[in-house]
């Protein structure tokens, strides 16, 4: 189980965004568990053009191809915009299609709602990549659980929320491997 490659991807990119402080936290709690290799998969790194737009001969989308066909599984960092998930993650998703199939996702939320309406779209989405998205989701609120809005301390609940989630992820990550 411990060569697994688990990728937290970041879903928003906008100038001050939230994002890296709750993958960050995401991963000192997987690192501990020792059972995969977790990373940081930055969406904003890869500068990805809206799909389409440009001749596609851009780095980024190589890299971006070639950084999710390396992983057996993923965290999705989801915060909610309008309901929904970010226009950039969005974007990022749709450039790949083979290398999401048969591998498994969670998903850690936040908004004022917990991000529960954005995550939702998130799992219809994942159906049709072929990606399981595993049943336990954390979902972290912009009114405990950001100081101001705007730092990142979390309620002590959301440890036992986030292990139990990483349980089936790695489950599902591992058997699907053996699908593909
Ligand atoms: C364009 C936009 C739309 C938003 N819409 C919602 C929303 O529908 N529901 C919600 O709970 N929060 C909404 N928010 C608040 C975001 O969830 C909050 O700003 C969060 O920090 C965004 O994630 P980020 O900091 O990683 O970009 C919205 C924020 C933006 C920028």
């Amino acid at each position: 189980m411990a060569d697994l490659k688990i990728g937290i991807i970041l879903g928003s990119t906008r100038q001050g965004r939230l994002s890296p402080q709750v993958g960050e936290w995401v991963k000192g709690i997987a690192d501990k568990r020792g059972d995969a290799q977790y990373e940081i998969v930055d969406i904003a790194d890869y500068k990805l053009p809206f799909l389409g737009e440009t001749d596609g001969t851009e780095p980024g989308i190589k890299a971006w191809s070639e950084k999710l066909a390396s992983l057996d599984g993923f965290v999705f960092i989801v915060q909610e915009y309008n309901h929904s998930i970010t226009g950039a993650l969005k974007n990022a998703i749709d450039f790949a299609r083979e290398e999401w199939n048969n591998k498994a996702a969670g998903i850690v939320s936040y908004g004022s709602t917990g991000g529960a309406r954005a995550a939702e779209h998130l799992r219809g989405i994942l159906g049709e990549l072929l990606v399981a998205d595993v049943r336990v989701h954390p979902t972290l609120s912009l009114f405990t659980d950001f100081e101001n809005f705007t730092t990142f301390k979390p309620a002590d609940l959301h440890l036992d929320n986030m292990n139990a989630m990483l349980d089936q992820l790695i489950a599902w990550s591992g058997a699907l491997k053996t699908l593909r």
